[in-house]
């Protein structure tokens, strides 16, 4: 298959600069939160992103889309030219251009209630997006119908309509929070961990929905969660990140069979495994995540890492496309020492 690029990202760097504590203290200090990310996202795929809580997954996804300017670096889309060649930095854009652009570019969240309107009926949220991106532009039967449509591709059933957000479960609601981005058609969406305040028997039908819109409308996603068995159902690929950088990134059957790096070992090991009989004991991933204010030299997975040796602690390893399409950052990748 001949893969488009729909994304670049070039040395993507995002940092949040901290309060300081007192007149007294001179130095600005930040959390790292995003460090030199360097990733292709192609079209029609599902990039998995999946670490720990706070290795900066959420804020990745909302520097890509502009929801917060990226402190260095291009993010590159070539959504808007067939051609490929000339891609739009979306860092260079005005905030007219971006709010133009934001009906192609989508955010699912963990929990959409927060972003309903409670005041608005699930007719009135779904067209609201429609009118406000000069999709319609009046209520009439066109929109109603095409309303109706988007909630019936969605799950939803014709009468929910003229319900409110409190009158949903948390999978309908999330349901809602997908038609009303689905109904602007468009080319990207980052859901971030949508599926993770449901219960799991409600997850596997969330999922499955975004499956088929994304063969339906053509989308493209970045699906963000703390979950390797999600991530693994649902990604093509998949970049593992730890304190704010991408250490490992490849087709998710080779991350899952064969990861290289020492980290996606610890994270596949500390999956809890369900076999009850055998009481085997669930490994889970040592010591404490050091700061992204203050991270440590070298590898940044030093401090937890089984395999450190002196050049760890000394030199950051760069990423290396080890085998075609598996990028690793690590000095002594697994499977090759
Ligand atoms: N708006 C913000 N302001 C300041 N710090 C933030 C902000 N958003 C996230 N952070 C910090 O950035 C780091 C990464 O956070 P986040 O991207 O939310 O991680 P994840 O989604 O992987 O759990 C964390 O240390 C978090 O506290
Ligand atoms: S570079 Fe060293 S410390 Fe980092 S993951 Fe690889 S072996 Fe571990
Ligand atoms: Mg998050």
């Amino acid at each position: 298959m001949d893969k488009k690029i729909l994304f670049s990202l070039r040395g993507v760097k995002k940092y949040f600069p901290l309060k300081k504590e007192s007149v007294f203290q001179k130095e600005q200090l930040f959390v790292r939160a995003n460090e030199d990310i360097n990733i292709d996202i192609y079209q029609g795929e599902t990039l998995g992103l999946v670490g720990e809580s706070g290795c900066g997954k959420s804020t990745l996804g909302r520097t890509l889309l502009q929801l917060y300017p990226a402190t260095e670096g291009e993010i590159l889309y070539y959504g808007d030219d067939p051609t490929g060649e000339n891609p739009v930095d979306l860092t260079k854009l005005s905030k007219e251009q971006i709010r133009k652009m934001r009906k192609d570019l989508q955010l699912i969240f963990q929990d959409p209630y927060s972003s309903l309107n409670p005041r608005m009926t699930v007719g009135q949220i779904i067209s609201e997006g429609l009118r406000s991106h000069n999709i319609f532009e009046k209520h009439d039967e066109v929109s109603q119908a095409y309303t109706l449509d988007v909630m019936n591709k969605c799950g939803l059933a014709p009468y929910f309509v003229h319900r409110y957000p409190h009158q949903f479960s948390g999978g309908q609601r999330q349901r809602i929070g997908i038609a009303r981005s689905v109904a602007l058609k468009p080319k990207f969406i980052v859901a971030d961990e949508p599926v993770s305040a449901l219960d799991v028997s409600i997850q596997s039908q969330i999922i499955n929905l975004l499956l088929d819109l994304k063969e339906q409308e053509n989308l493209t996603y970045l699906f963000i969660s703390h979950d390797l068995s999600v991530i693994k159902y649902i990604s093509d690929r998949v970049g593992v990140m730890y304190l704010g950088h991408i250490v490992e990134l490849t087709d998710t059957a080779k991350l899952f069979a064969h990861p290289m790096h020492p980290y996606t070992e610890a994270l596949l090991e500390a999956i809890p495994t369900i076999d009850v009989e055998n009481k085997k004991k669930i490994k889970i991933l040592e010591g404490d995540i050091p700061s992204p204010v203050n991270p440590p030299v070298g590898c940044k997975f030093h401090t937890r890492c089984v395999y450190a040796t002196d050049i760890c602690r000394e030199v950051m390893p760069a990423m290396l496309e080890l085998e075609p399409g598996h990028f690793v950052a690590c000095h002594h990748p697994l499977g090759m020492r």
